[in-house]
């Protein structure tokens, strides 16, 4: 899989690399429009967002920012498991965004006619290309099992299934989550995989490394049309990656 690999020794660093991404974004809309991102949940940008609110901050300019989400847990957003809850408590709330720029998914209300709702407002706020909304940053995490946003092991056909959200269902846990599609996913000016922790290695390299029969994984149909794909590592998710191929660059920061 191509993509630029950047292997961060400290998530400060990480997040760090993320702001100058940003900023860079920002910077090359300047008074034309907005930039538009949307941010994964999990436990991993717990871990980036709050380095991202205090240490940069003040570097970027949150009034030129969207937000929206790549997917939501289908549970209110004073819910522990909310993914804007997390958000609005370790990254919202520290910023100086105005309220109008923030378009969470509502979980709570019923998936089905949550996910409708949300591509309209996804269609009527961002511009179109190749006759899918465009965003210009996606962040992603990836599980164990290699599922990406709430796509999950058996979903692969979200990669083309023409429809912008979808209601899936957790496998282990049954959990109900609305979640952007591959279409939408791989229509983004720069897609980032936020990856962290030894128990990750092995997925990470399966996937990079293109493996055997690594496209049973719904995270290595993450291949953007057009736009960027990078792989930000901490050294412990990045430890089982051999430059076999010499195709994307691991950097090490
Ligand atoms: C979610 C996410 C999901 C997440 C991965 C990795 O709502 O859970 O958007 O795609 O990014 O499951 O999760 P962790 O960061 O918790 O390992």
């Amino acid at each position: 899989m191509d993509g630029n690999i950047r292997i961060f020794n400290t998530t400060e660093d990480l997040a760090g690399a993320l702001a100058n991404d940003l900023e860079e974004l920002i910077g090359i809309k300047e008074k034309k429009n907005s930039v538009t991102i949307a941010v994964s949940g999990g436990r991993t940008p717990e871990s980036v967002f709050p380095v991202l609110a205090g240490k940069y901050s003040g570097q970027l300019n949150w009034p030129q920012v969207n937000i929206f989400w790549v997917d939501e847990r289908c549970v209110s957003p004073d819910d522990r498991e909310s993914n804007y809850g997390m958000a609005k408590k370790l990254l919202l709330d520290r910023i100086p965004i105005p309220s109008q720029n923030i378009h969470r998914i509502r979980g709570e209300e019923e998936p089905l006619k949550e996910a409708e709702r949300y591509s309209a407002e996804i269609r009527a706020l961002t511009r179109a290309r190749n006759g899918f909304p465009y965003f210009d940053m996606i962040l992603l995490g990836l599980g164990e099992d290699g599922h990406t946003a709430s796509i999950f092991p058996g979903s692969e056909h979200l990669f083309t299934s023409g429809s912008l959200c979808s209601v899936a269902s957790h496998p282990l846990t049954g959990q109900k989550r609305i979640t952007l599609t591959g279409e939408v996913i791989n229509n983004a000016g720069m897609v980032i995989f936020i990856v962290t922790g030894k128990k990750k290695a092995e997925i990470v390299s399966e996937i990079i490394n293109e493996g055997q029969g690594s496209n049973k994984f719904p995270a290595s149909h993450v291949k953007p049309v057009e736009g960027k794909l990078a792989w930000y590592l901490d050294e412990a998710a990045g430890s089982m990656l051999e430059n076999k191929s010499g195709r994307g660059e691991h950097n090490r920061f």
